[in-house]
């Protein structure tokens, strides 16, 4: 059985392989006779808010021969106490395969064990993988490759996105700067540098110096709304405009993986300016997790 929960199970050649489908599938999508979900059903089962996961996974589906069951799992009994362990085991013998936004990795991983169906991390608090998947691809379409960029990430380094970033710079080898403060440098560190190839930094502009892509995402996640004020105070200093892409050196990529929260995390010019990479990156959503569900089914 497999399943799509963290980038760190999978190897380069197989991340590379979905990414070429996704190409392909994106190069096609007219074609209608590719229903390799025929006659299956699968799941979304999402405890936190969603656009365009949600949409890009029901369309795809969709496109690729399947229905899409949308459940908000504060409606289901899990919301009143029902055990993920015993929400997979009913919900496996039922659907095809399951895509889940949840708050803990674990509780991914004890579903996709107990279901015995697909299963693919839709986000946790710990990664974001599909989202990485579409940012790679979108990567290619503009730069030609990822291996050889160097990728600038302003903001929290201590969330899910970081988290995924760090993860793909190892798989893919390329020049990751994460640049936030201190106290949220990714949790995987006590303040050491991960690699030659991943440098942490509190300071934005030598983060920025020589990068090809320019990324930002919210500085309060979902579930971390408590901290707001707090964190709009912290990361004032880490925001992507055109002050941090002068100091790049270079005509970057911004990307960013939206929602997108004006003159927060990235200046509303810089936002505008740079709308067509951010928006072909939100497209993109589609086709990575129609590569994505292709892969888990040999199709
Ligand atoms: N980027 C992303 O995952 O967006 P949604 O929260 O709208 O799904
Ligand atoms: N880090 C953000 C990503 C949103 C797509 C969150 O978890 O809310």
């Amino acid at each position: 059985m497999k399943h799509f929960l963290s980038l760190e199970n999978h190897s380069v050649e197989d991340l590379e392989a979905i990414l070429d489908r996704a190409a392909q599938l994106k190069s096609e999508r007219k074609r209608t006779d590719f229903r390799p979900l025929d006659r299956q059903t699968w799941g979304l089962l999402f405890a936190k808010s969603s656009t365009r996961t949600r949409v890009s996974f029901e369309v795809g589906i969709h496109e690729l021969g399947g229905c899409p069951l949308f459940l908000n799992m504060a409606d289901l009994q899990s919301g009143r106490g029902e055990p993920i362990s015993d929400t997979a085991r009913v919900l496996g013998r039922m659907i095809d395969g399951a895509v889940i936004r949840t708050y803990e990795q674990q509780d991914l991983l004890e579903f996709a064990n107990r279901s015995r169906i697909p299963t693919i991390n839709a986000l946790t608090d710990q990664e974001h993988p599909c989202q990485i998947m579409a940012d790679l691809l979108t990567i290619r379409e503009k730069l030609g490759t990822v291996r050889e960029q160097t990728v600038a990430f302003v903001g929290d380094g201590a969330g899910n996105m970081a988290a995924s970033w760090i993860a793909a710079a190892k798989k893919f080898g390329f020049g990751l700067r994460i640049a936030a403060p201190r106290d949220f440098w990714p949790k995987q560190t006590d303040g050491r540098p991960l690699s030659d190839q991943i440098i942490l930094t509190s300071d934005t502009a030598e983060a920025a110096r020589g990068a090809d892509v320019l990324y930002t995402d919210v500085w309060v996640s979902m579930g971390m709304e408590a901290e707001a004020e707090e964190r709009e105070e912290r990361f004032r200093r880490y925001q992507i405009n055109r002050e941090t892409i002068a100091a790049t050196g270079k005509s970057p990529l911004v990307m960013h993986c939206l929602p997108a929260y004006r003159d927060k995390e990235i200046s509303e010019e810089t936002l505008e300016d740079h709308q067509q990479t951010i928006f072909d990156q939100a497209e993109n959503r589609l086709h990575a997790q129609k590569g994505v569900i292709c892969w888990l089914l040999n199709a």
